[in-house]
C-alpha cells in the first residue's frame, strides 16, 4: 500500500538524505503487460495471492472485498466475501495449501487516514469455499488493538503457522501465530520505522534460504533485510539492500532475487539482492496499464511459472487515476 504520489514525492525528498546507497538502474526491459481483469475507476487493489490451481485471490482497499479471478486475459471475477465492519482489505498470504490469511481494517485514501485498533486477520479456507452449506470458510483469527496500519503479510513457518505482519505506521513487524491468534512485535529496527511521518515497513517476506526477512520501507524508499532466528526475532541489525526506489510489495524469483512493485514509477523491477542493482522489467512512468502496482506474485502452473501477476491500485487520487486491476507479465528469461 502506498501514499498518493504528491505525498510520496514530498517524503522522498526527506527520505533521500537517509539513503546509504543509490540504486543503479542498470537495464530496462519492456515485457508485455496484459490485463487479467480491470475494475471500475475508484476500486483499488492492494494485494493478491495465487492458488495452487492457478486462480488469483485479490484484495480491495477501497471496499472490504475479496475477489476470485481466473488467470486468463480479460477474465471475469467473482466476489467471494465482503468483510462487514471494515472498510478495507490489505495483505494476503497462504500458509497451508489453500489456507489463506487476510488483513481487514479501516483505511481511507482520503487524507491517508488509518484507524488504530481497527485491524484484524481472518482465515479464508479456500478448501471449504466450494461448499456453501458449510458457510464458514471465513473466520477471524486475531484483533490488533495497538495495530496502526497492518499492511503486508509474509510466511515465516508453515508448520507452526507463523506469519509476519508489517505495521506501516507503527514502523514495526509483528509476528502472528495463525493457529492460536497470539501475536507480538517481533522486529523494531530503525529501518522498519518511517524516517518521517508516513508508511514505514510495507512488504515483508522471508528469503528462500530462511536466513533473512526482506522488507520494503516506503517512506525511506528502500529494500532492506534483517537476519532472523527461526522463532521470528531479529538476530542483528537491518541493512539496506537497495535504495532510492519507490517501493510497495514484492516476491522472490527462483534465484532468490526480488521482483517488486515500483509503485509510483508504474514499473515492475528486479533487484539483485547481492549488488542492489535494479533492472526494470516492465512499465514506465507514463504507463496507465501499470498505474501504481501494489503486489507481484508468480504463477504456479506449468504454463505461467515464468509469469507474474500484478495488482494495481490505479493511482487513486492522482491526475491519471484509472481503475485497479490484475495484470499478467510474461518474464521468460528475465526472472
Ligand atoms: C513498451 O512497449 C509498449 C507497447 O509495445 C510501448 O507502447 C511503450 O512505448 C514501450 N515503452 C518503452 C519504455 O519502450
Ligand atoms: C482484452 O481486452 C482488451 C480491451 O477490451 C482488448 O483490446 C484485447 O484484445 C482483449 N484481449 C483478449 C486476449 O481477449
Ligand atoms: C470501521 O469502519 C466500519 C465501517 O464504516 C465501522 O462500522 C467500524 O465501526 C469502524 N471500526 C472502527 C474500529 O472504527
Ligand atoms: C519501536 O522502537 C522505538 C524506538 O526504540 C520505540 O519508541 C517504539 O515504541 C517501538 N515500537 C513498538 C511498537 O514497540
Ligand atoms: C477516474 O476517477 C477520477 C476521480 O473521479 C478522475 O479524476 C479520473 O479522470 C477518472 N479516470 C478515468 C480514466 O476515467
Amino acid at each position: 500500500m502506498y501514499l498518493s504520489l504528491r505525498i510520496a514525492a514530498l517524503l522522498s525528498v526527506v527520505a533521500g538524505s537517509f539513503s546509504t546507497y543509490t540504486a543503479k538502474r542498470c537495464s530496462e526491459h519492456n515485457a508485455t503487460v496484459q490485463p487479467i481483469h480491470i475494475f471500475p475507476n475508484g476500486t483499488s487493489l492492494e494485494s493478491l495471492a495465487v492458488r495452487a490451481n492457478g486462480q488469483i485471490l485479490a484484495t480491495v482497499i477501497t471496499t472490504p472485498d475479496l475477489y476470485l479471478i481466473n488467470p486468463t486475459i480479460n477474465s471475469s471475477v467473482s466476489l467471494i466475501h465482503t468483510f462487514p465492519g471494515y472498510t478495507s482489505l490489505l495483505g494476503i498470504v497462504e500458509v497451508e495449501l489453500d489456507q489463506f490469511y487476510v488483513i481487514a481494517g479501516n483505511f481511507s485514501f482520503a487524507g491517508d487516514v488509518s484507524t488504530t485498533g481497527s485491524y484484524s486477520v481472518f482465515h479464508v479456507d479456500m478448501g471449504l469455499y466450494l461448499y456453501p452449506a458449510l458457510d464458514s470458510f471465513v473466520r477471524k483469527v486475531a484483533d490488533f488493538p495497538d495495530g496502526q496500519l497492518l499492511n503486508g503479510l509474509g510466511l515465516l513457518c508453515k508448520e507452526k503457522g507463523l506469519v509476519y505482519i508489517a505495521d506501516s505506521y507503527a514502523g514495526v513487524v509483528r509476528l502472528l501465530n495463525v493457529y492460536t491468534g497470539g501475536n507480538h512485535v517481533a522486529i523494531n529496527d530503525t529501518l522498519t520505522q518511517p524516517a518521517t511521518d508516513g508508511l514505514g515497513v510495507n512488504g515483508v517476506h522471508v528469503s528462500p534460504d530462511s536466513k533473512y526477512l526482506y522488507f520494503t520501507n516506503t517512506n525511506r524508499k528502500i529494500l532492506a533485510r534483517v537476519p532472523i532466528h527461526p522463532d521470528g526475532r531479529a538476530i542483528g541489525q537491518a541493512k539496506v539492500v537497495a535504495s532510492d526506489i519507490p517501493v510497495d510489495d514484492f516476491t522472490f524469483d527462483r534465484d532468490g532475487n526480488v521482483i517488486l512493485a515500483l509503485n509510483s514509477d508504474n514499473e515492475i523491477g528486479k533487484i539483485d539482492v547481492e549488488t542492489g542493482d535494479v533492472m526494470v522489467l516492465a512499465g514506465s512512468l507514463d504507463s496507465t496499464l501499470l498505474e501504481d502496482p501494489t503486489m507481484v506474485r508468480f504463477g504456479r502452473r506449468g504454463e505461467d511459472k515464468r509469469s507474474v501477476y500484478v495488482s494495481r491500485n490505479g493511482g487513486i487520487g492522482e491526475a491519471t487515476q484509472v481503475g485497479g486491476g490484475v495484470l499478467r507479465i510474461d518474464l521468460g528469461e528475465l526472472a
